[in-house]
């Protein structure tokens, strides 16, 4: 099969109605999406990606009402998150109605669900009587695809066609909250939306536990995200560029004033714009990886607004710190 690029929304719709699984452009990251009320089609869609099936994925609709017969339960926390950041990068996971397959859910009692911002997704979702699934568009554990060449790169002769809608808006995964046993808000994964943005609207919240193999959520294993090149996470550049002089290095960083004036080190926002870093971000990852070089040292990011985010995908992207040893010159 080869995969085509185009801009023929006409085409997405029929193969989406047919229940095939189609990469399309949202605000976030591209998504592999398919019918998300046909099991057959969902099922399409954890094939082509390689992803576990104990791994759900979000639905994504195109108006509230829908969205409120998918759950049995929309706390008023929830609500306001609606109202307040759809369409947009905000995910809810709720308990989930009846009728949503298994396969999207992954047998879990509560579904995960949006109304994404893209103007193409949201014309798409117009024209088809179901929700679309929708994971990133990436094969399980690469880095999430930000434009239609990433897409390409892991899933060419997968699937039939990459809705081209350009660069997503803002680089990263949505913002997903879920409700804890008490029934208040639980951040389960750090997204476009920053978490102080949240709470600036719903008061503050908890976060799940991440980091662990075992997740406390689904969405929050360890690894993921992955360039293929070792990748680290490093407080500073400038000690390791000497220790490691002997191998092809490729370097990330923020701001112009925190990076060693060095070729190699690339800047995601040379004024200091967390939004822009995070738009840059897997961009600049899925580069990097591209030149096939021996190792990749990220800086990590200030710990505050969208710099949490990225420091918790630059996390997941990296090994531990202590396996840098076995790069150094002996
Ligand atoms: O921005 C995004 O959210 C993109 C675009 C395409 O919408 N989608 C995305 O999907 O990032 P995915 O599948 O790569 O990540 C969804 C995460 C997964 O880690 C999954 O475990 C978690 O959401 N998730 C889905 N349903 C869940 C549920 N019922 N409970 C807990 N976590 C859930
Ligand atoms: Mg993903």
């Amino acid at each position: 099969m080869k995969t085509e690029i185009s801009q023929d929304i006409q085409k997405v719709v029929e193969l989406l109605k047919k229940g095939d699984p189609v990469a399309v452009p949202t605000e976030t990251v591209y998504g592999l999406a398919a019918n998300g009320f046909d099991p057959d089609a969902v099922r399409l869609i954890y094939e082509v990606k390689g992803r576990p099936s104990y791994n759900p994925v979000i639905l994504h609709f195109s108006t509230k009402e829908k969205v409120f017969q998918a759950v049995t339960q929309v706390p008023l926390w929830a609500n306001e998150l609606m109202d307040y950041f759809w369409p947009g990068p905000l995910t809810l996971v709720l308990p989930k109605a009846r009728h949503i397959p298994d396969i999207v859910t992954a047998g879990l009692d509560t579904v995960a669900v949006r109304i994404p911002a893209h103007p193409l997704m949201l014309e798409i979702l117009k024209n088809i009587d179901f929700p679309l699934a929708a994971p990133s568009a990436n094969l399980f554990g690469r880095i999430s695809p930000t434009r239609p060449e990433h897409v390409f790169q892991d899933l060419n002769g997968r699937i039939q066609m990459i809705l081209d809608g350009g660069s997503c808006q803002y680089g990263v995964e949505s913002t997903i909250v879920g409700i804890d046993e008490s029934g208040s808000p639980l951040l389960l994964r750090h997204g476009s939306i920053s978490k102080e943005d949240v709470e600036e609207k719903i008061g503050r919240i908890n976060e799940a536990r991440s980091g662990s193999d075992t997740p406390a959520a689904p969405g929050m294993l360890k690894s993921h995200y992955a360039p293929r090149t070792p990748s680290f996470l490093v407080d500073e550049l400038t000690p390791w560029i000497e220790k490691l002089d002997h191998l092809q290095l490729g370097m990330l960083c923020f701001t112009l004033s925190e990076g060693p004036d060095d070729p190699r080190v690339r800047v995601l926002s040379p004024s200091g714009d967390l939004q822009v870093a995070t738009k840059e971000l897997y961009r600049v990852m899925h580069e990097l990886d591209q030149l096939k070089l021996d190792i990749l040292l990220f800086k990590s990011f200030p710990t505050y607004g969208l710099g949490v985010s990225i420091n918790d995908k630059l996390h997941r992207a990296t090994r531990p710190t202590i396996e840098l040893r076995k790069f150094l010159k002996s």
